[in-house]
């Protein structure tokens, strides 16, 4: 494998994986805490709306972005999950496949955990739904927990810093194989719709947000300032 560093990750996907870190630990931390509906509930939409960005960049994105360059077949993740245990040198410039089912997986819950929550605030069927909601939302807990300790045992085995390489989008590899554009402009556009949606949560709180649900949070209200309502 050359020494030499090329741009692998452009900055959308950089970019999108920090606004899906922060995002998924600020709702899960949320998830049980009274008075915190709001915040659990933006940014749970906003992992959807992450999501919907990255199936859309998976398409026409960069090279290593898209989804045909990285989703991948039953037999390659076998041999690279065998790979792991060798000491080989089984370094890849994009995506591996095993690290790439997780991936998927991730994308997956993404939509679904907050597909479901939505269901449950919006009262589409009775209480079970709150426990489908809990229980993906669970798994995709120890789903990123499983992803973060992959992504350390491969750097760890194959003596490359996978961490560094998606913060800088930088992979040691061939000159040929780089990527051509970092498209700067489609990540910032992309913070800057993140950060313009919380702030317009945070704005509107006062009135459950602006997506939000008024029932929800009207009730949640009345719980915590009862000293308002006494007179
Ligand atoms: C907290 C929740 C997290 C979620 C939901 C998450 C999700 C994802 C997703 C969806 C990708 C694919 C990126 C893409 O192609 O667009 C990815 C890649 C990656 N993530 Fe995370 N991630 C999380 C936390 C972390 C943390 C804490 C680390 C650092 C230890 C990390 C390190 C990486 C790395 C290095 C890759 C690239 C893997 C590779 O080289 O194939 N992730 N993650
Ligand atoms: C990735 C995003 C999300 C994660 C990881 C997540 C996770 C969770 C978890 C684990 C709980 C159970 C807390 C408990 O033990 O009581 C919960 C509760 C809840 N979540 Fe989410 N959630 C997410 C997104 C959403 C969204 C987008 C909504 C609404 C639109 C939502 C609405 C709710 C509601 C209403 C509850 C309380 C359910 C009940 O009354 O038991 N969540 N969430």
């Amino acid at each position: 494998m050359s020494e030499q560093k090329i741009l692998v990750w452009d900055a959308p996907v950089r970019v999108f994986h920090l606004l899906l870190m922060l995002s998924f630990a600020g709702a899960w931390f949320t998830a049980e805490l009274d008075g915190w509906r709001l915040t659990h509930i933006s940014l749970g939409y906003t992992v959807a709306a992450l999501v919907l960005f990255r199936l859309i960049w998976g398409v026409v994105g960069t090279r290593y972005a898209r989804f045909s360059e990285f989703v991948p077949s039953p037999r390659s993740v076998v041999s690279d999950l065998g790979s792991l245990f060798s000491k080989g040198s089984e370094q890849r410039v994009g995506h591996s496949p095993a690290g790439a089912v997780a991936i998927v997986l991730l994308l997956a819950l993404g939509l679904l955990v907050p597909l479901s929550g939505w269901a449950v605030l919006n009262e589409v069927a009775t209480s079970w739904l709150e426990e489908v909601h809990e229980l993906l939302g669970t798994g995709m807990g120890i789903l990123v927990l499983a992803h973060i300790a992959g992504v350390l045992l491969a750097s760890w085995l194959h003596r490359q810093n996978l961490v560094s390489a998606m913060v800088t989008g930088l992979k040691p590899g061939e000159p040929g194989q780089a990527i051509h554009r970092s498209w700067w402009t489609l990540a910032v556009v992309l913070l800057l719709a993140v950060l313009g949606f919380w702030s317009l949560q945070w704005r509107t709180a006062a009135q459950g947000g602006v997506i939000g649900p008024q029932q929800v949070l009207a009730a949640q209200q009345d719980d915590r300032e009862p000293a308002d309502n006494e007179d």
